[in-house]
């Protein structure tokens, strides 16, 4: 948004006593101007809300103005009987004062009801010590610029407006915290090769109405709530449900069932009720949970009655989940078999996403991305790809590492252009052993028939 500044030094600052003006309308009608009281907020809400009485893109928000008149921040209103007509709020920072609006009701426009205001609101800032008084207003915004420019204020010309925004609010930072959550790096995402097809559809299913939930609802498309990530170790479940906190720049939570039990004296089912209360209080929040079958397995097939109890649990605390926006609960599974029936259906998880094997494609994109950070020369990928069919993710990025200790162990002995060669990097493959086996893919071709919902 381009805004306008403008300022007004006070040489001298003169001390002028806070008093009420009043002035006799062309109308007939009286006005006055005094100091804000506390039941003035609604109103002056209210003129917040009008967006032909002051500045429509404003750059302070409307939580500042209440902060800072709470917090005894020089305010003023004008008034016409019982009725607020117009407020101006500054805030003050040492010699420098801010003022944070100027609203002014559009039928009491043109009455020098503005430059009154303003020059109360000066005497109180006058009063304080302030030096400086500064405004921004975005560019072509009337209300406010004329009674600026009529007690004095200058535009300054060539003055460009930057802001960066925290993701997290402040109150959010200590509760994330004690969650062990965080902000991740919003490229991750990207770094997530290959695997095209898992990509396009958690980006269309997921991210998008997530990210925009005002053209999913004009769709009359409900955002999801809660997602299944199921497939063999190492393919990128972890990293997929990370790579979509990034994306929607909302922190990262995991609840960790085998740490949480431990947590809580009244055992697993208190801990994860209490710790989604907890993250309830999030503004907004991807909540993660790994191996999610140890919390809800089969209920007729658990060992005991405490994992019953720990799966009806989950299945109570789901539904009070779904019921605010800003949040996307992700499970993530190697068994998704093992889970009971009625935690996967309908109206608890959205969607029950397969993240399989990679491809000889996303086998190719992965090593391309592992083996860009090794010194290399004449690699045959072609030869390398077909060689790591049975490899997840994880194996690749592992036999990548190994060549990587090859080439720094070759540099340690003396070879100062050691580089990783075709022969290397097989012979890395060769010692990796691979997550995946026949029977593996075998199920989990069986479990997307079974247990994919997309
Ligand atoms: N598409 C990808 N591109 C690059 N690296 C990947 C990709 N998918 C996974 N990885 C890497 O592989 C490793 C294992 O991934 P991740 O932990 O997400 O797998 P997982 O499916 O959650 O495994 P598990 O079932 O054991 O929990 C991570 O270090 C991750 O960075
Ligand atoms: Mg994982």
């Amino acid at each position: 948004m381009d805004t306008i500044c403008v300022q007004s030094a006070q040489s001298s600052p003169s001390f002028v006593c806070a008093c009420v003006s009043y002035r006799q309308d062309s109308g007939m009608a009286m006005w006055r101007v005094r100091d804000f009281h506390d039941d003035d907020l609604d109103a002056v809400i209210r003129l917040w809300d009008d967006p032909n009485a002051g500045d429509s893109e404003p750059v302070f928000t409307l939580s500042e103005l209440v902060a800072a008149v709470r917090s005894n921040e020089p305010a003023v209103v004008a008034t016409v009987g019982d009725e607020v007509v117009a407020c101006a709020v500054a805030e003050l920072d040492k010699d420098r004062a801010w003022l944070l609006r100027l609203s002014l009701s559009p039928d009491w426009r043109h009455r020098g009801i503005g430059s009154a205001l303003l020059s109360g609101l000066e005497e109180r800032m006058l009063a304080a010590g302030v030096q400086r008084i500064s405004c921004l207003l975005s560019s072509g915004s009337e209300v406010g610029s004329e009674a600026l420019e009529h007690q004095g204020y200058r535009s300054r010309s060539g003055v460009v407006f930057f802001e960066k925004l925290e993701r997290v609010a402040p109150t959010d930072r200590g509760l994330l915290g004690q969650l062990g959550g965080r902000l991740l790096r919003p490229d991750l995402w990207d770094s997530l090769r290959g695997m095209a097809r898992e990509k396009e559809l958690i980006e269309q299913r997921v991210v998008l109405p997530l990210a925009y939930p005002e053209m999913a609802a004009r769709a009359g498309l409900l955002p999801p709530r809660a997602i299944v990530l199921f497939g063999p170790p190492g393919t990128g479940k972890t990293t997929f449900a990370k790579a979509v906190a990034s994306r929607l720049s909302w922190p990262f939570v995991e609840l960790f069932p085998s740490r949480l039990a431990g947590e809580s004296p009244a055992g697993l089912a208190a801990a994860l009720r209490e710790a989604f209360t907890q993250v309830s209080e999030l503004d907004t929040v991807v909540l993660f949970i790994d191996e999610v079958e140890e919390i809800a397995s089969l209920r007729g097939q658990s060992a005991s009655s405490t994992t019953q109890g720990v799966t009806n649990e989950m299945l109570k605390l789901i539904p009070t989940f779904r019921e605010r926006d800003g949040r996307l609960l992700v499970c993530a599974t190697n068994s998704v078999r093992a889970l009971d029936a009625a935690f996967l259906r309908h109206g608890r998880f959205d969607y029950v996403i397969p993240v399989g094997p990679p491809d000889a494609e996303a086998r190719s994109a992965i090593w391309d991305r592992y083996l860009a950070e090794v010194p290399h020369e004449g690699l045959d990928l072609g030869a390398i790809v077909s060689r790591s069919e049975m490899l997840t993710p994880a194996d690749i990025e592992f036999a990548a590492r190994r060549a990587a200790q090859v080439v720094f162990e070759r540099s340690v002995a003396g070879e100062p252009d050691a580089a990783a060669t075709t022969e290397v990097v097989l012979e890395c493959i060769a010692t990796t052993r691979p997550t995946l086996t026949p029977r593996m893919i075998e199920e989990f071709e069986g479990d997307i028939e079974e247990y994919a919902r997309l």
